[in-house]
């Protein structure tokens, strides 16, 4: 009995380990993310906020030091540089986003990212080489894509998916300028 107890007692220190080092993480990943997308409130005074295309380089600069797949970035530094800070956030977390659901369901070798102006809209693309699913046929477990395109449609935007069951995917998002 008293073994048995001290076995409890033992497993949940191991639990609130676990979850206090969750929350660790949680912390810092919600820290990392608002560096970049509360750029005004970490940044002094006389510094200027960090331009789409600098933040984008930035998480494509994380996203290869943690992840074995090659990222190709390719991000015009004019593209949405008068965008208001919010605007930035959304896009950011849209990239995030897209990025993290290649990364954890695709297994692609290769994610590339295009920021780039088309016909005055801002045109955010990323694709994988992944394994591709069929996203009209099946209900899908998360929010991840449905948050997406709310927050590309909330920019007065547009966001498709496109998705090949034989792999491949592209994400596309467009906000006019
Ligand atoms: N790039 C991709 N390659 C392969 N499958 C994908 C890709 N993106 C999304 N999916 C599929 O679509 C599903 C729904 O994606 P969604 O982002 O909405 O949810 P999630 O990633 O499962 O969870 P959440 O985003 O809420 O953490 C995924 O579970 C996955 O099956
Ligand atoms: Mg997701």
């Amino acid at each position: 009995m008293l073994g048995r107890t001290r076995k409890e007692a033992g497993n949940r220190e191991v639990v609130e380990q676990r979850l206090n080092d969750v929350s660790d993480q949680l912390d810092r990943a919600i820290a990392d993310l608002r560096h970049y997308v509360l750029a005004d409130s970490h940044i002094g005074p006389h510094e200027a906020p960090p331009t789409l295309a600098r933040a984008l380089e930035e998480l494509a600069r994380r996203w290869k030091l943690t992840h074995t797949a090659e990222f190709q970035l390719q991000a015009d530094p004019e593209t949405g540089a008068g965008l208001p800070p919010h605007a930035v956030a959304d896009i950011l977390m849209i990239a995030q986003e897209a990025v993290s659901n290649s990364l954890r369901h695709s297994k692609a070798r290769n994610i590339s990212i295009w920021l780039r102006t088309v016909n005055g809209r801002l045109r955010l693309e990323i694709a994988d080489d992944g394994v591709g699913f069929k996203p009209q046929t099946s209900e899908r477990p998360g929010h991840g894509l449905a948050n997406m395109r709310q927050r590309a449609t909330g920019l007065g935007g547009q966001f498709r998916l496109d998705s090949k069951a034989s792999g491949t995917t592209v994400v596309l998002m467009e906000i006019p300028l």
